[in-house]
């Protein structure tokens, strides 16, 4: 029997992972540990929570003493970590926060794995070490379009689009190259997953993906945040010129990528996720506008006035984009929905889970939690 723990389970893309493997494999154990900070909710988790396969424990990954003594009681066999601070625009405001639990906490996690798993007869066999990072380690591609090249794919954006944005993509070689304290972070915790590799031979795997948009995201990120003002009208916060691009991936289909990998991906590999999809935020925010518009029964396009252009964020990287062809060639992954289609489950979801927004924006959700498992 499998034994996994999952870290940062109540957030968004967690609870997605933790659902998928909950249901997929009943004869795993699943251990979903996250400490509840203002992005955890297990709200996230209601469908699965009395699962029997399932265990929530509320713990802060920095814990050592905490996740070691968690490995043994559980006979830990897997770990997929996603726990982390994710919100660039928080890090720039905040960066100790993002270095006390990104690269702390994934030490932390490290160290109690390695302790705990070097100490069994067989030691790492049977053993994964599976760390979630993102391509913003990779830093910023440029909105340049070579002449004459065709794009190497174009499975959910126009070629169109691959003309306006560009040609370069960000493979598993690209040289890291952080610029906010979220991606310095992030990389700093990719480098120790891999020392653990070199250094002891764990066997780690790390996967770097574009960003994801689904149901559960915390409002406080582009999709969710537009949707939620779209609907009560409220001005929507555009930085700079909207010009930025971003590789948008439906979260259910990163989940399913992380299924695949932590089974059949080759321990101390990289392999990046990407969604095939690019998109100027200025364009993305037309059809989220759009698509509220039309999903509430207004005119399509009534509200595209809320736009506002905002001060730039710091730093902010222009370009990113992922070449996931590797783990298409590999593995058979490739993304399983058109954005179209993505974006209006999307909408479809916060529109109908207002209730689910609500608690969260009101501070209901703080209460109901500090009620249950004590003040955060
Ligand atoms: P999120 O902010 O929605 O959730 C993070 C979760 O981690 C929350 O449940 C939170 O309570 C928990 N957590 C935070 N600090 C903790 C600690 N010290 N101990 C235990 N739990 C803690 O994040 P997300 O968007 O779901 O991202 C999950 C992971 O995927 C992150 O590692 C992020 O870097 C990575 N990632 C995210 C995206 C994206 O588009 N959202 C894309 C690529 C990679
Ligand atoms: O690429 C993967 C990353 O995607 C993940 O590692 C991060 O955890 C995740 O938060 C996300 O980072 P971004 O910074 O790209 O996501 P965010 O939703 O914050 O912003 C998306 C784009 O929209 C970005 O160019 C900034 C812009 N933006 C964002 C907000 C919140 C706005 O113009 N206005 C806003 O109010």
């Amino acid at each position: 029997m499998k034994s996994i723990i999952i870290t940062g389970g109540a957030g968004f893309i967690g609870s997605h992972v933790v659902r998928l493997f909950v249901n997929k494999y009943p004869e795993y154990r699943i251990i979903n540990v996250d400490k509840l900070t203002y992005a955890g909710n297990l709200a996230n988790l209601k469908d699965i929570e009395n699962k029997p396969n399932y265990r929530f424990v509320k713990a802060d990954i920095c814990d050592f003493d905490t996740m070691y003594a968690l490995m043994q009681e559980e006979q830990v066999t897997g770990i997929i970590h996603l726990a982390a601070e994710s919100h660039v625009d928080r890090s720039i405001k905040d960066p100790f926060t993002f270095a006390r639990t990104n690269v702390m906490g994934t030490l932390s996690l490290l160290q109690a794995a390695k302790l705990y798993w070097e100490a069994l007869p067989e030691k790492y066999d049977g053993k994964r070490f599976y760390h979630i990072s993102t391509d913003e380690v990779y830093g910023a591609l440029e909105m340049t379009h070579p002449e004459g090249i065709t794009p190497p794919f174009s499975t959910q954006a126009s070629s169109e689009h691959h003309e306006a944005y560009g040609e370069d993509f960000f493979v598993e070689t690209t040289k890291y190259n952080p610029h906010s304290p979220y991606s310095a972070s992030k990389a700093s915790s990719d480098h120790f997953v891999r020392a653990f590799h070199d250094t002891y031979g764990m066997p780690t795997i790390v996967t770097n993906c574009s960003n994801n948009y689904g149901p559960y995201q915390f409002p406080e990120k582009l999709i969710p945040l537009f949707i939620n003002n779209i609907r009560h009208r409220k001005p929507l916060p555009v930085y700079g010129k909207g010009e930025n691009v971003r590789d948008w991936l439906y979260v259910e289909d990163h989940a399913r990528a992380i299924d695949l990998i932590f089974h059949q991906g080759t321990v101390a590999e990289t392999y990046n996720i990407g969604g095939f999809n690019e998109w100027k935020n200025i364009d993305i925010i037309k059809v989220v506008i759009n698509t509220v518009d039309r999903l509430l029964g207004r005119q399509e396009g009534e509200d595209m006035d809320l736009i506002t252009y905002v001060t730039d964020r710091a730093g902010h990287d222009m370009r990113y984009a992922i070449d996931s062809r590797k783990l298409q060639a590999e593995l058979g992954w490739e993304p399983s929905l058109q954005f179209e289609e993505g974006i209006e489950k999307t909408v479809r979801w916060y529109l109908e889970h207002q209730e689910w927004m609500d608690n969260i924006t009101s501070g209901e959700y703080e209460k109901y939690y500090d009620d249950m498992y004590g003040k955060r």
